[in-house]
């Protein structure tokens, strides 16, 4: 019997009508037959859609399948053991910086999610982590659990979500996660990890910079079986404006804003990108002050340590805009997210990324740090 079918879904047919994709969200009952393979192209696996080939690439389709390549990695015959490890999910926030990368490669395409727990107000859903974070989004606001509405439309997997505590519209992962389930490179076990041992920040988790070690397999949210709308963005908070809130439901936000986040990002499957390229920089009291008596219109946002400084904002004074080098530029319409419009190699990239940032340094001081992941 396959590990995976205590992961049991309430999918159904008539749900999948609006995208095919959601089939995804169901497990598969057929054997993992491609496990290990070899020399795989990786153009199209990763949403910036960068030439790159990978020597070994790994299926992972159940939490069998993570043992057995605990087992072939470890065996020096094979030829693995001390590669770098990378768990792919979607890949919409990876860059692979070489023509060849070689780090083994575990695609993570486990499915399914699971109702584990429930009460009166809350309810604790797990689900795999190759299942797309979209679609679980979507299926989760179909049943009205609310807690992750304002997170629709979001590229990337379940397991890919707490990794950088996505965020969007006034609403962050972490917020709804219980706990994290991971097996460990370094003795071959399964284990859980609550939301507090995450250490969640803005864009990051004790997953972010580890060494491939930690593969995340499930991930358990707990959501809200009441719902309330959460405009404490401002964008969000126009959009349901002088409209009647009785009525509205978790799949009436999640749509409103797939809409709105479709008004301002790329599609990555007609131009490739990874979201928001750099991180939106925290900087002191006394630097913002410095900045705001030059530039009057600087975007701002109070933050704990600071100031949390638009880096969109920042790179469009910058000329950076729509402004395309080779086959890269930011995009026309969000200068936070940076496009390939057909880049010969990923040199292109780094060398665009790194006049965005050396620009922006020498016109502010500010140093901004990219948000993907760079695999080699
Ligand atoms: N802005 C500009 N010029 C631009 C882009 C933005 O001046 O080209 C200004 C806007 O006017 C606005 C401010 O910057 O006042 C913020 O813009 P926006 O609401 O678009 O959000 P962001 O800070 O640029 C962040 C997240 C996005 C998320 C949005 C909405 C980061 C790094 N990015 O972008 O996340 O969708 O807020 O909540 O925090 C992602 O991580 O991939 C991503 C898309």
């Amino acid at each position: 019997m396959p590990a995976n079918t205590n992961i049991s879904t309430n999918y159904t047919q008539e749900k999948m009508q609006n995208s095919e994709k959601r089939t995804r969200i169901s497990v598969s009952k057929t054997p993992n037959t491609n496990f290990w393979q070899k020399d795989i192209n990786l153009k199209d696996k990763s949403t910036m859609h960068l030439k790159a080939t990978v020597k070994d690439f790994f299926s992972i389709k159940d939490d069998r399948d993570l043992i057995a390549f605990y087992d072939i990695y470890n065996n020096d015959a094979n030829g693995l053991k001390g590669r770098k490890i990378f768990a792919l999910g979607e890949g919409s926030n990876t860059v692979f910086v070489n023509p060849v990368i070689d780090a083994v490669i575990l695609k993570m395409d486990l499915c399914g999610y699971n109702i584990i727990r429930s009460n009166e107000d809350n309810v604790w859903v797990c689900c795999k982590s190759g299942v797309l974070f979209r679609d679980f989004v979507w299926e989760m606001c179909e049943n009205n659990y609310s807690g992750l509405e304002n997170l629709s439309g979001i590229y990337g997997t379940v397991g890919a979500a707490p990794v950088q505590n996505i965020g969007a519209y006034g609403m962050e992962v972490k917020d709804t996660i219980d706990s994290v389930r991971y097996f460990d490179m370094n003795d071959g076990k399964f284990h859980t990890i609550s939301n507090k041992d995450c250490n969640f920040g803005y864009r990051n988790s004790i997953f972010k910079y580890q060494d491939g070690s930690k593969i995340i397999s499930d991930v358990t949210f707990k959501l809200n079986k009441h719902f309330s709308l959460n405009t404490s963005y401002s964008a969000v908070a126009k959009l349901f404006e002088g409209v009647d809130k009785t009525n509205i439901t978790p799949t009436i936000v999640c749509e409103k804003i797939k809409q709105l986040r479709n008004s301002k990002l790329p599609d990555p499957n007609v131009l490739g990108n990874c979201g928001s390229f750099f991180k939106n920089p925290v900087i002191s009291i006394e630097h913002y002050e410095k900045l705001h008596k030059i530039y009057s219109d600087i975007v701002a946002f109070d933050d704990k340590e600071g100031k949390k400084i638009g880096a969109g904002w920042l790179i469009e004074k910058c000329g950076f805009k729509g402004k395309k080098i080779g086959g890269i530029s930011m995009y026309d319409k969000q200068s936070l997210v940076l496009v390939n419009h057909g880049a010969k190699s990923s040199k292109e990239l780094i060398d665009y990324a790194q006049e965005v940032i050396q620009t922006v340094k020498l016109r502010f001081d500010i140093t901004l740090v990219a948000e993907p992941h760079f695999l080699s």
